[in-house]
């Protein structure tokens, strides 16, 4: 059985990526400091698998407690989703988000290979495109003109993996660009747990359907998009989960990137209007002023994942505001 690593793995897509990975035969060791994440997630895991992940609390900046988990337990591959996301907060906290995503990324890359840990697979994201002068964006678009430490943090983080591989071909490297991930697992035991008022768009919606805010600030309506509002390339956490396992699987040497999403771009209006026939009420909502730093349109071709790994997201729309209300309320307060 292979055992593979998961930094950040209590959050929100690393619990995820647990129960896909245990329900593929992996053990899976979660290393988290629980700076944005509950351990009640790894109790939830095992409702839904009947595995519990190895769960060891701890800080990818603290090397030394890093590197005991490397010694006590023979790791095959490392996934690697710990770091800070907050894009508004990442503007007025950009040491802190550099040294947590950055450092702590190299702390860990430097452990690996001292352990001859070779496999690794990156949670990237979309921002590194910063505004994507063609749709669909394929991985060949250019990146850069990212407009916030934390978009420039998996920028940076990227171009570090690839010096790497340079240095030392033993690295395969799987770089995943996430679109939109929304939804949450079917059974409802594990979502998305955002702290305080969310910044992103599905969980602003289901804590207004439940009742929790008043209402949704839609951000623009005079996009240059359908309906007027921001379009964006939703995908299921499930699918974006069963995409790590196909990474791990796939044996390229090399530095490889994919885009997960599913090439379909949502406006903002049309995914309340989907939740609002997952949760049988009207939403409110009121048009704001367009939010800094935003895009009308962002969504990805998903040819080279579907081609080299064979991923393909399966979840729609409807289905994935589902997910995300089921979740929202078995779960009124989160975890
Ligand atoms: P999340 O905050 O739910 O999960 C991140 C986890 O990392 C949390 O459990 C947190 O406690 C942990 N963590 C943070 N810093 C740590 C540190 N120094 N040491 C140990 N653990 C630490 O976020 P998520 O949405 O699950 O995102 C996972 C990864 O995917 C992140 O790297 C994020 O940047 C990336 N990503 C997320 C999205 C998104 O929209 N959710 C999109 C693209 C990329
Ligand atoms: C989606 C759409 C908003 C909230 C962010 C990060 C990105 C990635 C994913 C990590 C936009 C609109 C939102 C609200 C709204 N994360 N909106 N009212 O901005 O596409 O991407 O999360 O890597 O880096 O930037 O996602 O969910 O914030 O916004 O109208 O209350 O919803 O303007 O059009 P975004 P989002």
């Amino acid at each position: 059985m292979k055992t593979i690593f998961l930094s950040g793995g209590c959050g929100y897509i690393g619990s995820h990526t647990c129960v896909e990975l245990i329900e593929a035969g992996y053990q899976v060791i979660v290393y988290d400091n629980l700076s944005n994440s509950k351990e009640i997630a790894m109790e939830r895991v095992k409702q839904i698998t009947g595995v519990r992940p190895i769960f060891i609390r701890g800080d990818i900046l603290d090397a030394v407690n890093l590197e005991k988990v490397f010694q006590n337990y023979k790791i095959d591959a490392v996934i690697h989703f710990a770091g800070l996301k907050a894009v508004g907060e990442s503007v007025s906290k950009p040491l802190e988000y550099y040294h947590n995503n950055i450092t702590g990324t190299l702390l860990l890359l430097q452990i690996m290979r001292k352990y001859n840990v070779f496999d690794f697979v990156f949670s990237s994201s979309a921002t590194v495109y910063g505004t994507p002068s063609v749709l669909p964006i394929t991985e060949q678009a250019p990146t850069g003109n990212t407009t916030n430490p934390y978009g420039t943090s998996k920028l940076y983080i990227e171009q570090i993996l690839k010096d790497l591989y340079k240095s030392d071909p033993r690295f395969h490297i799987t770089i995943l660009r996430y679109f939109n991930p929304i939804g949450a697992h079917p059974s409802g035991l594990i979502g998305e747990n955002p702290n305080g008022i969310p910044n992103n768009l599905l969980p602003y919606i289901t804590q207004t359907a439940i009742g929790i805010r008043e209402y949704v600030g839609v951000f623009g309506k005079d996009y240059d998009t359908p309906d007027g509002t921001g379009v964006r390339d939703y995908i299921h956490v499930c699918d974006l989960a069963r995409g790590h396992i196909l990474a791990l699987n796939h044996k390229k040497a090399g530095v490889e990137i994919y885009n997960l999403g599913t090439g379909k771009g949502y406006s903002v209006l049309e995914v309340l209007h989907s939740m609002e026939k997952a949760c049988g009420h009207s939403i409110p909502y009121k048009i704001m002023p367009r939010r800094s730093g935003d895009i009308a349109s962002c969504y990805c071709d998903p040819t080279k994942a579907k081609r080299e790994l064979g991923f393909e997201a399966e979840y729609e729309m409807d289905q994935m505001c589902e997910h995300a209300w089921n979740w929202q309320k078995k779960n009124p307060n989160g975890y």
